[in-house]
């Protein structure tokens, strides 16, 4: 019989390996109280029958709920709104102005419940008739099925929509139903949500013109952060525009990525990638 302490680290560990996010001392107590419902919904008694099931590989929906429950999914509509006035105000329009075939990916991994990518279909709706006989679409990707699934629902309560949602925007692109607020087709028309990895994505093909890793690495341990960032490289070209979190940087993680010369906060591809590229 394992103590607890060892059971929890185990747990911890069984985490840092399915998803990259290393559990510090302080988020390890957390566990217990998080694994509840886990453990009362598939019948075990204690964490030392949870990490017994997950050792074991017994039930996919028992890794899957583990790893939902320990991670955090905190999302708002325009979180940190600077970033999304940056979007709307230069990176768009520089975008609009440069790409060749009429033809913008957006890739935002690490997507939670879908706030962030409908804030950006929001903005490209905003801008309607720029992106007339534009391609445009957001793929959303997430490692957790059940923040994928109230993605694509596009359903959210009414203290979503109060946090940070202008409300023109509310009324123009959201449905009532009941106290709940619907997102209208036509926006969740340019919207894509997988589970996917970022430390494997498979979910994801060719090359995003920005994409956007938000409050996602900064649980990552070095190695693996650095790792995520590797995996993003392969879908970005030179051009390509990535956006992290306001504490995340690609600086001391990876040189795959260097500070945009041209946008406040963003990365492109680092000096030697692009020397590589061109050689
Ligand atoms: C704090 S939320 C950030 C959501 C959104 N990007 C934002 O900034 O509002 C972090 C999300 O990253 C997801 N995540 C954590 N590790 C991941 C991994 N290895 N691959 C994909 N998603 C991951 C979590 O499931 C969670 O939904």
């Amino acid at each position: 019989m394992r103590s607890n302490p060892l059971v929890m680290q185990a747990i911890a560990a069984f985490f840092e390996d399915k998803t990259g996010q290393h559990l510090s001392e302080s988020r390890m107590w957390r566990i217990e109280n998080a694994l509840h419902d886990v453990m009362r919904q598939h019948g075990l008694r204690d964490l030392s029958d949870l990490l017994d099931a997950l050792e074991e590989g017994r039930n996919d929906g028992i890794a899957a709920a583990t790893i939902h429950c320990i991670t955090n999914h905190e999302s708002s509509f325009f979180r940190d709104l600077k970033v999304f006035e940056m979007v709307e105000k230069q990176m768009l329009p520089h975008l609009h102005a440069t790409l060749p075939d009429k033809l913008l990916r957006i890739w935002c991994a690490g997507c939670s419940t879908g706030q962030e990518v409908y804030s950006l279909a929001l903005i490209l709706k905003r801008h309607e008739a720029m992106w007339r006989g534009w391609r445009v679409s957001i793929i959303g990707t997430d490692i957790s099925p059940f923040s994928i699934t109230k993605a694509q629902e596009g359903l959210y309560q009414q203290m979503d929509v109060q946090r940070g949602l202008p409300i023109a925007d509310l009324l123009c692109w959201f449905d009532a139903a009941d106290d709940h607020w619907r997102i209208k087709p036509e926006l969740r028309a340019l919207t894509n949500f997988k589970i996917d990895n970022v430390l494997e994505p498979r979910a994801v093909s060719g090359m995003f013109d920005l994409i956007l890793c938000r409050n996602v690495l900064m649980y990552f341990s070095p190695e693996l952060r650095s790792k995520a960032l590797s995996s993003l490289a392969r879908y970005a070209r030179p051009d390509t525009l990535l956006l992290l979190g306001a504490g995340e940087t690609t600086i001391g993680a990876s040189t795959l990525f260097a500070p945009s010369g041209e946008f406040r906060g963003a990365y492109q591809q680092g000096p030697q990638v692009i020397e590589r590229l061109a050689g």
